[in-house]
């Protein structure tokens, strides 16, 4: 665990099962007739964060099994630089695991669950004695070490779960939706604690979550997925700016999604009507004029100014500013933030300037 402690990206691999990259080669996985994964590609560098992001059902647990070792691909190839990793059984692929489910052994105290592994590797007593140590100094449980699972909090046992995968030295640590049982609070600790573990132990990380913003911050490239298929990979900033399409842009908070008809260019932007008003927009790929578009606008780009129409429907206190839900004549909802606080059943008019407003084909 020491040398791990002071290893920094970058440093030569010193031990077995670290790897420069590790590639996905078209990774898929079906279930009787159903492709749960379907033609993953991605290289992960050594050092990197990876969040895997997607609603419910897009295939992220599939793909991060498939890497475990736990579901055999059914097309599609893992590679650990040049050798071949997807015919190894999980044990010798010498990753690690944090699942929801802290799946921890409830008899066993938190010492001897983070010592398990190490234990079952043979590792000499007075070398265990030090990494179990310094695991449970980094994930902040040196007072609780010798407490059973069931006398921590969630929070706490999800830090054992932690410490039990990362005192192995793992080349890879997988982490499936880790903080989904967690209150808000907790997860806000938890998650800056992944990250500050990530640094600080230089491991190389892939994590699942449906979490936006959890996957925003944590992650150096996120890979959202839909149904199964690589929607778009990259680095935060790039996919909240510059999302590929409109999945991916329901997903980085463009609440506003509107299902309008392409009108015709207007300089570098292009012309949608919605209810009889024209609004300009940024077009993404090559929507063609005349063609069905989904126009989409994040609620805090969504201005209070001479516009569309809506009538206020719900205000919400939201500390410094107000969620407003408002709806157009027409009957399309719009969600929006304001500073000043209107009234239910004002009339407002809404605008937005085009850069804001993304024209995706739909
Ligand atoms: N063992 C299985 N047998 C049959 N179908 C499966 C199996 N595991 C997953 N699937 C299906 O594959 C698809 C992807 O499932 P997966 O568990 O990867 O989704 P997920 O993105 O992790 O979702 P969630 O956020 O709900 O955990 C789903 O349609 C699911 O029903
Ligand atoms: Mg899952």
């Amino acid at each position: 665990m020491t040398a791990a402690a002071t290893r920094r990206p970058g440093t030569p691999a010193g031990r077995p099962g670290r790897f420069e990259t590790l590639r996905l080669d078209g990774v898929s996985r079906s279930f009787g007739g159903h492709e749960a994964l379907a033609d993953l590609d991605l290289t992960i560098r050594r050092g990197e964060f990876i969040a895997l992001l997607g609603p419910s059902g897009c295939g992220k647990s599939t793909a991060l099994n498939c890497l475990a070792g736990l579901l055999p691909l059914t097309r599609g190839s893992i590679w650990q630089d040049e050798a071949r990793l997807d015919v190894l059984p999980p044990e010798r692929r010498g990753f690690g695991m944090v699942f929801q489910n802290y799946a921890l052994f409830p008899h066993l105290s938190v010492r001897r669950n983070i010592a398990f592994g190490l234990q079952m590797r043979k590792v000499p007593r007075a070398e265990l004695r030090r990494r179990v140590d310094e695991a449970l100094r980094l994930v902040h449980l040196q007072e609780q070490a010798g407490k059973l699972p069931g006398q921590l909090s969630g929070g706490q046992q999800q830090r054992v779960a932690i410490a039990r995968a990362v005192v192995l030295e793992p080349s890879l640590v997988l982490m499936d939706e880790p903080l989904s049982n967690l209150d808000a609070k907790l997860r806000l600790e938890m998650r800056t604690e992944i990250r500050r573990l990530h640094q600080s132990l230089g491991l190389t990380t892939v994590y699942v979550t449906h979490d936006q913003e959890e996957a925003l911050s944590l992650a150096d490239r996120l890979v959202v997925l839909r149904a199964g298929r690589v929607q778009q990979i990259g680095p935060p900033e790039q996919l909240h700016a510059e999302p590929a399409n409109w999945h991916v842009a329901d997903f980085m908070g463009y609440r506003n999604l509107l299902p309008l008809t392409a009108g015709p260019r207007r300089g570098a932007g292009i012309v949608v009507e919605i209810e009889g008003h024209e609004l300009v927009g940024t077009p993404v790929g090559d929507p063609a004029p005349g063609s069905a578009v989904m126009a989409a606008v994040r609620p805090e780009d969504l201005i209070i100014g001479p516009g569309l129409p809506a009538t206020v429907e719900v205000v919400e206190y939201q500390g410094r500013e107000v969620a407003v839900e408002a709806r157009t004549a027409g009957g399309i909802a719009l969600s929006l933030l304001s500073a000043d606080r209107p009234a239910v059943g004002d009339r407002i008019a809404v605008t937005v300037e085009p850069r804001r407003l993304l024209v995706f084909p739909s």
